[in-house]
Order: C-alpha cells, then sequence, then structure tokens
C-alpha cells in the first residue's frame, strides 16, 4: 500500500476541475505503467491511495468497490488492460492478441450493470482488433493513449454536463441526490454533482439533500464528503425522509446519475432511485438524471433487459463489522432498480439535454 497525493499524479490538467476555489476529488491516478486507486472503501475516514499493477488486481478492486460509480469504474476497467497489455508484451502478435481478449472476457465479469465498463473495454478491444498485426510494445501504446482519451474524454463531459445542467436546478432551495454520482464515480466532477457544482459555481444557493443510500452509504459517506470539501451546502437524510421532505416543500428538484440507460430511456441507478422518481411524480418535483453518453445502451431496448447486481447479505446485515440484523433473516440485496422512462423530466448529458419522447433523441446522440 503506498500513499500518494493525488494532485501530485493527476494528468489531467487541474484547473478544468475546480469548483469555487477548490479542485474536484479525482478516484484515481495513472503514472509510469501504474495505476492508483483511492481506496473508497475508507472514505470518509481515511484517504488511501491503493497501487495496482495487474489486470487481475484491478479487476478485483472493481469488484470489492475499492472504485466504484459507473465512469469510473469504466476508465479503470481500461487503465487494467493497459496493464493485462504490458503484462504480455514480450509475447508474439499472436499469442498477445489472444491472451488480452481473455483478461477482458474475465474484466467484462467484475460488475454487470454499469455499462460503462463493457463500453471502454470494448473501445480498447476494437483497437487490438484492428491492430492484430501491430508488436505489442506499439499496439500497448496505442491502448495507453486510449485509456487516457477515455477519461479525458469523461472528465470534459462533466463539465459539458454540468453546463447543460445547471440551467435546469433553482436559483435557491433543495435538490435532493441519491448515492453518489461526483469526482469519486466519474473521471473527475461528476455528473448529478457536476450539475450540482456549476450551479453553485454560477451563485445558485442550493442546498443539496444527500440520501444516505443504505447498505453501501455512498450518500452519507461520499456525496456528503465531496460537498463540504467544495463547500456546497448538504443535509443529509435516511433515505425513507425523501417523502416528507417533498411534501413539505423542502425538494425543489431531483438530479441523480446512472449505471446505464435502454434505449427507450428507462434508467438503471441505485437501489432506491425509482421510489424517489414515483414519490418526486406524486408531488411535482422535476426528476433529472445526469449521464454522459457512454452510460447509455443503444442496444437495450427497454430497462427490464438490463442485468441487475444482486451483492452478499453481508452489507445488509452487518454495519461496521458487526452484526446488526437478526441472525437467520433471510437477504436480498439487488443494488440497482430501474426507473422507468415516463419518471424522468429530462436526461442531461455532454450532448444536450434529452426530453421524452426519448427513443429518438437517445437515437440522435449515436447518429
Ligand atoms: O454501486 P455503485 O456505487 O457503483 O453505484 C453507483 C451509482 O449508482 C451511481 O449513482 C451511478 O453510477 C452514477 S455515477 C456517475
Amino acid at each position: 500500500m503506498k500513499e500518494i497525493n493525488a494532485e501530485e499524479k493527476y494528468v489531467l490538467p487541474l484547473s478544468l476541475l475546480r469548483t469555487r476555489g477548490n479542485t474536484s476529488v479525482v478516484p484515481l491516478s495513472w503514472e509510469k505503467h501504474i495505476l492508483y486507486l483511492l481506496d473508497q472503501r475508507l472514505l470518509p475516514q481515511e484517504e488511501t491511495w491503493l497501487t495496482y499493477r495487474s489486470v487481475k488486481d484491478v479487476e478485483q478492486a472493481i469488484r470489492d468497490m475499492v472504485v466504484r460509480g459507473a465512469p469510473a469504474i469504466g476508465i479503470t476497467a481500461a487503465f487494467g488492460m493497459v496493464l493485462a497489455a504490458y503484462g504480455l508484451k514480450d509475447k508474439n502478435e499472436g499469442l498477445f492478441v489472444e491472451k488480452w481478449l481473455e483478461k477482458a472476457a474475465f474484466m467484462l465479469q467484475a460488475r454487470p450493470t454499469a455499462v460503462n465498463l463493457k463500453w471502454a473495454v470494448e473501445r480498447l478491444e476494437k483497437l487490438v482488433r484492428e491492430h492484430y498485426k501491430m508488436s505489442p510494445s506499439n499496439l500497448t501504446s496505442i491502448l495507453e493513449k486510449e485509456a487516457i482519451s477515455i477519461w479525458t474524454e469523461d472528465v470534459k463531459a462533466n463539465l459539458a454536463i454540468g453546463f447543460y445542467g445547471q440551467d435546469l436546478l433553482p436559483e435557491t432551495g433543495g435538490v435532493l441526490t441519491h448515492c453518489n454520482a461526483g469526482g469519486l464515480a466519474t473521471g473527475g466532477y461528476g455528473t448529478a454533482l457536476g450539475v450540482i457544482r456549476a450551479a453553485a459555481s454560477r451563485g445558485k444557493e442550493i442546498n443539496v439533500i444527500a440520501g444516505e443510500t443504505r447498505p453501501w452509504l455512498q450518500g452519507a459517506r461520499l456525496t456528503a464528503w465531496e460537498l463540504i470539501r467544495d463547500d456546497i451546502a448538504v443535509t443529509l437524510i435516511v433515505d425513507g425522509a425523501a417523502g416528507f421532505l417533498m411534501q413539505r416543500g423542502w425538494i425543489n428538484s431531483v438530479v441523480v446519475g446512472a449505471d446505464r440507460i435502454a434505449a427507450n430511456g428507462d434508467v438503471a441507478n441505485k437501489i432506491g432511485t425509482y421510489a424517489i422518481a414515483e414519490l418526486a411524480r406524486a408531488n411535482n418535483v422535476p426528476f433529472y438524471v445526469a449521464a454522459p453518453v457512454s452510460t447509455i445502451d443503444p442496444f437495450i431496448h427497454s430497462g427490464d433487459q438490463i442485468p441487475i447486481e444482486e451483492r452478499g447479505p453481508g452489507e445488509i446485515i452487518t454495519f461496521a463489522e458487526k452484526q446488526i440484523a437478526a441472525r437467520g433473516v433471510r437477504v436480498h440485496n439487488p443494488v440497482f432498480d430501474i426507473t422507468p422512462h415516463h419518471l424522468v423530466t429530462a436526461i442531461i448529458t455532454e450532448l444536450g439535454v434529452l426530453k421524452e419522447p426519448y427513443g429518438p433523441a437517445i437515437y440522435a446522440c449515436f447518429s
């Protein structure tokens, strides 16, 4: 385990990520063929950077949620596949391609719901297939450049999402977000939190209401930490309080991220999102989804085709490694849900704001 200063290692221009004078946190760093990940399991108590030199360890880090959040998983997987290429550099061309593709298939299994992982690995795979005759060393350099592009493009997409999205937020009021769709969940800056950061930079007086996001507590641990770091007002609630706050008029908008968006606009996001969307509709509160086009899966017609990850019971029956639930209780732990498109007021992407009918709007993003 090695501690590093993220800002020293960061390869993107930090000036891009400033909000109110602070720099948005980033979840990863890549330097001299080594990947560093900020261990999100330990935040906010500890800021520990872990060092990764092999694709196998990167795949495990994604599974274990050292890094999480759809775009961050995609970028990390891409660097993992660059590490795979480095490990195979002394093989001949044929063997390099064969072994690299095996490792890519393994990486694709790390987490099933966030499409960004598949999208990023397939982007590198296309290059491997196109350049299968190239020397492994040259092909590795091409893959490394592509992984860095995937990262930088994501940050730029987040900045554009912020630019388009901030207009939709009120000048003043409560904005509910769920889970963490911030710098930690992306290449930096964030999607839902990018919109909030951009609105705050423009002087909007927003109080972010962060749902704690049981069981992993991305809201309580990560979103609250990021916003406090950025000096943006944030109030933590238990997930079940969202409806009451809407009834009382304390939530004026909802903005969340996404793990996968189907071609019809159905949205997979952290478990609990669907309930919030129904409550928003019942209380006349706009419900926005902020996500880059890399989170849209144009090959999936509707949300019921999106694979939903189930995680182990330990996340629910224990708290801080202590048993809290009755011993012997059965547990069901789906970690994402599907919000049907008719509950989504708009999807904010780097290409602009999409509205119903989502089918043609999404189709236009790919043409
Ligand atoms: O299980 P996680 O923490 O990876 O889930 C993350 C979310 O659901 C986020 O809201 C989503 O990925 C959007 S991230 C910009």
